[in-house]
Parts: structure tokens; sequence; C-alpha cells
């Protein structure tokens, strides 16, 4: 099944959610699952967190790194719905933005994002003060004004500090992260946590481009915890297809101007 491809010795689950662009909690309610999302997709997410639950296990580092090998395969909505899922178990959640060049966390949940991730790191405000409470169990760290370096920002000293103290205060932290075909940023990241999910996005990610990201991310030394086949439909003849077409293109309306590799 051409779906194996994408496993590797380090991918512990490969899970698949149908096709839904909604992000799973209500906009204007603070714990219920949005009506709008269907059942399914629901599920999904659900069967996800079940996932992470037992290899995260007993593990102290309960804070997981979410990308994708280019941009809009879903990486900030599956973030998200992630988040939530965990959030529903009753513990503490945060989502933290990391995308700072192309941020869309607040987009989809509605914040305010004049205070975020790049503050707290240039140390301008303590990162309690960044924080939105979305509901008793989950906060948002969004990810603020863009700042001209954003991956030296989360390579310095400051943002690990950031994350000692979230893996402390929070029982689940879920970091979105650029796309890493495009930039450094997530595999900067990813070792700082308990390892990397991969979000693959049926009909839309090339073949290539996640081999591409699978062979970076082991160069890197980092854990692949798993891969998240967004946007599945298994009624079709498409559920377990990748595009192939030139990787470069799939950058053209792409915010990352200064480190395209
Ligand atoms: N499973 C899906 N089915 C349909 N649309 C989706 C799905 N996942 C994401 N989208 C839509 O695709 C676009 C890109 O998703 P997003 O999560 O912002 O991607 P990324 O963070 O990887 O750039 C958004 O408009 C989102 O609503
Ligand atoms: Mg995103």
């Amino acid at each position: 099944m051409p779906l194996n491809k994408t496993e590797t010795k380090t991918d512990k689950f490969s899970s698949s959610v149908p096709a839904s662009n909604k992000v799973i909690i209500s906009s204007n309610n603070n714990q219920n699952i949005s009506r709008r999302v269907p059942f399914t997709v629901v599920e999904a997410y659900k069967t996800i967190r079940t996932n992470l639950l037992f290899l995260l296990g007993r593990s102290s580092n309960h804070v997981l790194t979410f990308s994708s090998s280019n941009a809009g395969e879903g990486k900030s909505t599956t973030s998200i719905n992630v988040a939530v899922a965990f959030a529903q178990l009753g513990g503490r959640v945060l989502i933290i933005d990391a995308d700072m060049r192309r941020s869309s966390i607040h987009k989809k949940l509605k914040l305010d994002n004049s205070t975020g991730l790049s503050n707290v790191i240039a140390g301008f405000c303590e990162y309690k003060d960044a924080i939105t409470n979305y509901n008793s169990n989950l906060d948002i760290l969004t990810a603020g004004p863009i700042p001209p370096n954003p991956s030296e920002m989360l390579g310095s000293p400051e943002f690990d500090k950031l994350i000692d103290n979230v893996k402390n205060d929070y029982d689940y932290v879920i970091i979105d992260t650029p796309p890493i075909n495009v930039v450094s940023d997530a595999l900067v990241i990813a070792p700082k946590t308990s390892g990397l999910v991969l979000v693959v996005r049926t009909g839309f990610t090339p073949y290539d481009s996640l081999e591409h990201t699978i062979s970076s991310a082991k160069f890197a030394n980092i854990s692949i915890l798993g891969t998240i086949l967004n946007g599945s439909n298994p009624t079709s003849s498409r559920y377990y297809k990748y595009k192939r077409y030139n990787r470069n293109k799939t950058y053209d309306t792409y915010n990352y101007k200064y480190e395209k590799k």
C-alpha cells in the first residue's frame, strides 16, 4: 500500500483525518466541540490523541512539534484540533504558534496577535502575560509580530527557557511550526520536544516532497512520532495518493522570503 512509503523506522503511528477545513472548537463557546464538524472528523482526532497518549506514556516531556513538507497541508488546522482533543481530557493544554512568518492560529481562533511568541523570546514580556486563555483547559500563545530573524529566535536560549517553563506548567503543549522543506525552524524546535508529528495532505503533498522532509528529519536525528494523513477520503480512489510535481511550485504563494532552500 503506498501509504507505507511514508513510514520510517522512527514513525510510530499513522492516522488519517477526513476532509474538513474546520477547527473543531466552537468559536463562540468555551468548551464544546463545534456542531459544524462531522462526527468522523472528531473521532479521527480522538484516535490521534490515543496514539499520542500511548507514545508519550510516562515521559515527562509532553511537548509535540507539528510540521509538514510545504505550506497549506493542514499543520495549523491539525495542531488546533489535536490540542482541543487533548484539552477535552481535562488537563491543561497550550498551543504555541511558532510559524512567526506566516502565523495563522490567531486567525483561525479569532484572537488578537499584537503580543505573542516573538515578544516573549525578545524579552519584552513574560510568557504568561502573552497567553490567551481560550477556555479553562486550553491556552494559546499566538505568534506575535513578525520578527526579522525568526530562525535565530527559535534557536535562542530564551526559546529553550520558554519550552522548559511550559513543560512544567502544562500537561500537553503543541507547537505549530513552518514547513520543513521551506525553512529550518521545525528542525530547530523538534529536538527540544518529544518529537515530530508530520502532517501529510492527501492529493496535495508530493511524494518526493515528503521523502525530502523525512530525510531532513532523519539527518537532524529527530524522532518522527507519526504521520497524520490529512483530508483522507476512504471512499475515494485518491485516498492514499500523493501528488507528484515540481516541489518548488508549492511554495509560490508562501511568504518565506529569506530562507528558501
Ligand atoms: N482536511 C482538510 N480538508 C479540507 N480543507 C483543509 C483540511 N485541512 C486544512 N484545510 C484547509 O487548508 C488550508 C491550509 O490549512 P492550514 O492548516 O492553514 O495549513 P498549514 O498550516 O499547513 O499551512 C486552510 O484553508 C484549511 O482550512
Ligand atoms: Mg500554518
